[in-house]
Formats: C-alpha cells, structure tokens, sequence
C-alpha cells in the first residue's frame, strides 16, 4: 500500500484540477471537430488554461520554487529549493482530433548541491484525464498507479515485445534517423504503437503495457516525470548512446534491462549503417 507524500498530494491535486478542465474542453472539441474554423484555437487555449492552473495550485502550494512551463517558459525561483517541470498537454495532436489519449505530467527536480544548475528528478506525476489514472514515482519510493505498484515487463525476447515510439512530423524530428532505427526494431518485435503522447508511453513501460519505448527530439517536460516513473519501476533509461542521465532533454530509450540492452545494440547498429 502506497502512503502518498505531502508532495505528491499537491502534485496530484494539481494534475487533477487541470485534468478536470481539460477533460471538458475535451468534449468541446469533439463538436469544433466539423466546424469551418476547426479546435485548433480552443485547443491551444485549453493548453493555456491548464497550465496556469498548474501554476497556480503548485505556486500556492510551494511558494518559493521555480518552473519550466513548456508554454510560459522558465520562471526563476528560490534556487536552492527544487523546481516545477510541467507539460500541461501531452499530445496535443490528439486532443485536437478527438482522440482520447492524452495527459498532464508534472516532475520535482532538485538543484545540484554545489549550486551549479539542476540535478535529478526526484518526483513525478503523469495524470491520464480521460481514463483517471495517475502514474507516479519518487527517488527510491517505488512506482505507483494510484496505490498498485508498477513494474516494467518482465519480456526478455524481442519477438514477444511491443514497442512503443514518437514518429517524427513536420519540422519536428529527424526522419532519416527514425525510418534507421524503425528498419531495425520493427522485423524484430511484435509491434510497434505511435500513441502520441510521450509521457503515457513511458508511464506504460513503466505498468508493463509496453516493453520499451525510443524517441529522440524529446524536451524535459515530455520526459521529466516518466523517466523517473519507468526507472522506479525496476526499468531502464538512456539516451542513444546508453548514458543513464538523470534527465533526459533529448534521446530515450527505455525498457527492462535485457530488452534494453537488445533494443541498444539494435538501435546503434542501426545508427552506425
Ligand atoms: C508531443 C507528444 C508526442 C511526441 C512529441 C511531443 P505535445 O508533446 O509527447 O508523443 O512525439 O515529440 O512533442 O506537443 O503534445 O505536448
Ligand atoms: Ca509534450
Ligand atoms: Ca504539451
């Protein structure tokens, strides 16, 4: 049974406000889908409206500390207290179209003790909307959804394993380098899922849905929270090289440790070609 902490309460609290909203204005866009003037507007101001309601509640709760708001930017805070690191929608291009799988992620990370900029992820929330489910973590606390612990997949072999990615699109991504990495993955897997919304493919790694994820052009919101969900879930994460950062702004690469080490040298073979 999980005993949440005094700051995953106000994270959660916060995922859930902000989810309540985008939850409605959901169901709004699904009737702008056939107007002339199409949801992006709406969208993009749903976006907006849950990020400050992020702020506010997480402001209200942690007076001092700073955020990095994928719309608003960086808000500077007290720097020796941790900092906020919040996406307000993930996959945004779901949302638009009406397709039901999207989510808010929040992570606390902490400055580095001599003072030289930020350190690790030390919790993380990813609160799914549509379907109520709040995956979190904090440093050497476990995994959680809702008071269930999360284990990655225990799958060693590549053809049992379904694989999840982020498919580049237009002006975001590199094309080359994915269609490389996918000629090598895909004949080897069982499947391959785009679902769009990075935050949900590692917090599905992390409950053993998927056995791995790999997408490169990632920022920290995206990955600030579900890398630490997946690695409290007994997984690995690294970038394409195979560094074990403590945030990743870029490349990840996540799964249990053997099809992590398999999923790698395919993913560097594929690389070198
Ligand atoms: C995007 C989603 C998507 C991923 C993109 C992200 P957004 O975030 O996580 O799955 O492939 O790289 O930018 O724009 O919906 O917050
Ligand atoms: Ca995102
Ligand atoms: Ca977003």
């Amino acid at each position: 049974m999980a005993v949440l902490s005094g700051l995953i309460r106000v994270m959660e609290k916060a995922a859930r406000k902000a989810g309540g909203r985008l939850r409605r204005d959901f169901g709004e866009v699904e009737h702008l889908q056939v107007s002339r003037k199409g949801p992006a507007d709406f969208v993009s101001k749903a976006d907006r409206i849950s990020e400050r309601t992020l702020y506010d509640e997480l402001l209200a709760a942690r007076p001092d500390w700073g955020f990095v708001l994928e719309e608003a930017g960086t808000i500077e805070g007290d720097p020796t207290k941790p900092r906020w690191i919040v996406d307000p929608l993930d996959g945004t291009s779901n949302f638009l179209h009406g397709i039901p799988h999207f989510a808010i992620s929040i992570a606390a990370q902490e400055p580095k003790l001599d003072g030289s900029g930020w350190g690790e992820v030390t919790a993380g929330v990813v609160y799914n909307p549509v379907t109520d489910e709040t995956f979190w973590a904090e440093k050497a606390r476990g995994a959680w959804l809702h008071d269930g612990r999360l284990r990655v997949s225990a799958r060693g072999r590549l053809s049992d394993a379904l694989i999840a990615t982020g498919i580049p699109f237009q002006g975001h991504g590199d094309f080359g380098e994915w269609t490389k990495i996918f000629s090598s993955i895909g004949p080897q897997v069982a499947g391959i899922r785009r679902n769009g919304a990075a935050s949900l493919d590692m917090a599905w790694v992390a409950a053993g849905r998927f056995d791995g994820f790999w997408e490169s052009g990632l920022n920290d919101w995206d990955t600030a929270a579900g890398c630490l969900i997946v690695r409290e879930a007994g997984g690995f994460v690294s970038d394409f090289r195979g560094r074990s950062l403590p945030i990743h702004s870029g490349q990840v690469l996540a799964a249990n440790d053997t099809l992590h080490s398999k999923l790698h040298k395919l993913l560097v073979g594929a690389l070198k070609a």
